[in-house]
């Protein structure tokens, strides 16, 4: 695909349509729409878009179209796969201006939101109102919607309440070509023909643009309890999971953190409120939620039980909600912990939560064959592994050459436990040429067939989800 590089005409046609303020073409506004939250990767664009209405963004990508013009998609830039990155330069197309939640009805426990509002802000919104959308990445803080949307993202509450596709249920998007749909209707089972609305979720801003979501919320539960268990071994940390869920309990929250995973976290934060003794090697963070104390106390002792069947240290029950945000407060730091220690990579395997101790023993295997240490946490009742590569003292030579066969490794060893390369943060940039692993020619093929279909002139996020070859 060859693309127009941007020229004055170009700039002048934006800026006709939404304004130089909402145009921007400087070094440092370029600078910092290159690159999301996925390592330290940067692609600049040729210019920064700010539509503020769905007619103009209609406009632009209709020019864009028919000039041939790379589009890339942008929310709050905390994605992890690099989707928002614009590889072939072009226009970065940010949604920030679709900032506004546009109804809460309460009648039918629905929101109508823009895309640009960030997630943990849409959640407080509804819950003043009662109502609860569980949907809530560990950037709850800063994401979008819109980007929640496009990777499909989970969080710790998935594990009961499910990602956000489960609460999608109509979405306006601008085509490529200038076209503006709705997907779908405001209704709780709709039988009517293909799920569009399905698809555009997930497809990472490579389909069309979506400027406006109607998603379902649901009661407010009550109440919760929280327990952080320490295990001595980590595999039996991840044993335990299944075992819990085999009792008839779904926990709220079932978070997997290995030792170096709190340990750092608790170093970059500086929490010394846990202390974590020598042998202690994982833990897992237990969260019940609903509106009845004794079910709950019920559930936790279930848990208790279970967990005690194993090599177990002091259980520790959050007494506060101070204690509790704390407690989920290192859970979300993670990420950014592992992020401040060194050059990492981050995969996102998941695989049925059964095989979860298989996939750590496999994890650890391919680190000890490729000399690579790795620090894994994650949403261990979805069965969803973070993986993180440390590159520690690594050489850029095996970092850059051979680490690619060690992930190749890892993700084959997912697929045949009956999982999949990514969970929730989408394939993006840094996992497509991966694809050929889960999927073969045909599948891929229907895939290609769509995009084609919706993006004839392929304008639309290029370079992303498809194998390079
Ligand atoms: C988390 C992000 C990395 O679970 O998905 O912290
Ligand atoms: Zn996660």
């Amino acid at each position: 695909m060859s693309y127009k590089k941007l020229a004055q005409e170009d700039i002048t046609f934006f800026t006709e349509v939404i304004g130089v303020a909402n145009v921007l073409v400087d070094s440092e506004a370029l600078a910092n729409y290159s690159h999301d939250e996925t390592e330290d990767l940067k692609f600049s664009p040729e210019v920064v878009l700010k539509p503020e209405k769905v007619e103009d963004l209609s406009r632009i990508l209709n020019y864009c179209d028919q000039h041939k013009i790379p589009v890339t998609p942008q929310g709050a830039r905390t994605g992890l796969s690099g989707g928002a990155l614009p590889l072939f330069g072009g226009v970065a197309l940010s949604m920030e201006k679709f900032n506004k939640i546009l109804n809460i009805d309460t009648n039918n426990g629905q929101v109508t939101t823009e895309p640009a509002v960030i997630t943990q802000v849409l959640q407080q919104a509804v819950a003043e109102k009662g109502l609860f959308y569980p949907p809530d990445p560990a950037s709850k803080g800063s994401c979008f919607i819109g980007g929640n949307l496009s990777e499909n993202s989970g969080g710790p509450k998935a594990v009961k309440y499910g990602v956000t596709n489960e609460y999608v249920l109509n979405l306006e998007v601008v085509l490529a070509n200038g076209d503006v749909i709705w997907t779908g209707a405001n209704v709780l089972k709709n039988a009517t023909g293909y799920n569009l609305t399905q698809l555009i979720v997930g497809s990472e801003g490579t389909l069309g643009v979506i400027t406006k979501a109607v998603l379902k919320l649901i009661p407010h539960p009550k109440r919760n309890m929280l327990m952080l268990v320490p295990f001595k071994s980590a595999e039996e940390a991840c044993q335990a999971v299944a075992a819990i869920f085999q009792e008839g309990i779904t926990p709220s929250g079932m978070e997997f953190m290995e030792r170096d995973a709190l340990t750092w976290t608790k170093a970059f934060i500086g929490d010394d409120s846990i202390i974590i003794p020598d042998d202690i090697q994982a833990h897992l963070l237990i969260e019940v939620d609903g509106n009845d104390e004794q079910l709950l106390m019920s559930d936790c002792e279930v848990i208790m039980s279970v967990v005690e069947r194993f090599n177990v240290g002091e259980i520790l029950f959050a007494d506060s909600q101070a204690q509790k945000d704390k407690l989920w407060n290192l859970r979300r730091k993670v990420g950014e912990a592992v992020k401040s220690q060194s050059v990492y990579k981050e995969e996102d395997t998941v695989v049925p939560r059964y095989e979860l101790p298989k996939l750590l023993k496999g994890v650890k295997d391919i680190g000890k064959k490729y000399g690579f240490h790795s620090v894994c946490y994650g949403h261990a009742g979805d069965g969803n592994l973070h993986i993180n590569i440390i590159k520690g003292e690594l050489s850029d030579d095996i970092w850059n050459n051979e680490l690619k066969n060690a992930i190749r490794e890892i993700f084959e060893l997912t697929i045949g436990l009956g999982g999949t390369i990514s969970g929730e943060h989408g394939i993006g940039h840094v996992q497509k040429n991966f694809m050929d692993i889960p999927f073969d020619k045909v599948q891929l093929g229907l895939m290609k067939g769509i995009k084609d279909l919706f993006d004839p002139n392929g304008i639309l996020n290029p370079g992303k989800i498809f194998p390079d070859n």
